[in-house]
């Protein structure tokens, strides 16, 4: 038997087969941790031992020596050899089991926001609230096509069932669907098919001051993170990095701004790969503006949304100055890679 603890004082407990792991367990009881590699790579079903005989297999890499010595387990990777007790810094709430019944939702607004960026409100056709964590996705099945495209949220839950959406809108020449369908035929109450995303990347419970770093349209997933942080009332500093490649690129400033009074210690860092003669902030990389921020000598935690080459180009930069988790126990760094889809 294991006796799960989530960040929200829920409790569940569950049966273990000898030869199933935690993560298995679990699901087959319908609590579905996260989890993404199932490998012990990843670190996204991260998890603390309270009590109990457990066996992490050799494969939990995403494990150092001294997170084994403080107790933290992969789900993944361990098996139980007696009742045990886990704690998890998240809430019972992202675990329930994924319903990926499809479901409508119509156009109520689209604003442009950027250059080649809108915003788009849909109004949810669902009878309950569309229950989702700050930093998650959904699905979207582009118009008149067989295909989908998963979008982060910018807002949060609500009863409205109101969902916002950032998106960006190529160049005719780059034929994507999704921006052909917004830029010549998008119209107001059109209906979309929509299917619940989820992914691991999601606000954990805050205990230290947060960075939070956008590249691109992975702004989205980062304004959402800010508003629970305004939400729970954080009381931490938090940084937030953003990075376009041009100044027009730059959207919902205004909102950030405004989201960012409501803290107590807040900043707004951007940074622009090209500036033209009226940028005045910096011109470089999101790394570029890491100098400027107090890290807190490695006690926070890190959010990464954008393009690939900013995430590794951040995770590098932490790296070479050896800001890692294995380096400094307080330190966590949580990524999403944002896919450029048009
Ligand atoms: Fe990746 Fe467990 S799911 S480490």
């Amino acid at each position: 038997k294991a006796t799960l603890n989530f960040s929200d004082h829920s409790q569940a407990e569950i049966t273990v087969k000898h030869d199933e792991t935690l993560l298995e367990a679990a699901q087959r009881q319908d609590i579905n941790l996260p989890n993404s590699c199932r490998e012990g790579t990843c670190g996204s079903c991260l998890g603390n031992c309270k009590s109990g005989k457990v066996t992490l297999s050799g494969q939990a890499i995403a494990l150092t020596t001294s997170d084994k010595e403080r107790g933290r387990i992969l789900p993944c990777q361990l098996t139980l050899q007696g009742d045990a007790e886990f704690s998890f810094d998240f809430s019972a709430r992202i675990c329930q089991p994924s319903d990926d019944t499809p479901f409508m939702a119509s156009v109520a607004k689209l604003t442009p926001v950027a250059d080649g960026a809108v915003l788009l409100s849909l109004q949810v056709e669902l009878l309950q609230q569309l229950d989702f964590q700050a930093g998650q996705y959904i699905d979207i099945k582009v118009p008149g096509t067989e295909s989908w495209r998963s979008y982060s949220f910018v807002n949060l839950p609500n009863a409205a069932n109101n969902i916002d959406l950032l998106l960006r809108i190529l160049p005719k020449s780059a034929n994507g669907i999704m921006s052909s369908y917004l830029r010549d035929r998008v119209e107001l109450g059109d209906r979309l098919l929509l299917r619940r995303g989820g992914g691991a990347f999601y606000l954990r419970d805050v205990k230290r001051p947060v960075v939070l770093v956008a590249g691109g349209t992975g702004l989205s997933a980062i304004v959402s993170q800010l508003r629970q942080l305004v939400d729970e009332k954080c009381q931490h500093p938090v940084n937030l990095l953003y990075g376009a490649a041009k100044p027009e690129d730059l959207c919902l400033l205004d909102e950030i701004e405004s989201l960012g009074r409501q803290l107590p210690h807040f900043r707004l860092l951007c940074a622009v790969a090209e500036g033209n003669s009226e940028w005045q902030g910096k011109t470089g990389f999101v790394t570029d503006l890491l100098v400027d921020v107090d890290l807190h000598d490695g006690n926070c935690d890190v959010y990464l949304c954008g393009p690939p080459l900013m995430i590794d180009g951040v995770q590098k930069w932490f790296a070479d100055k050896e800001i890692t988790d294995k380096t400094f126990t307080g330190f966590k760094l949580y990524h999403e890679k944002f896919a450029a889809s048009g």
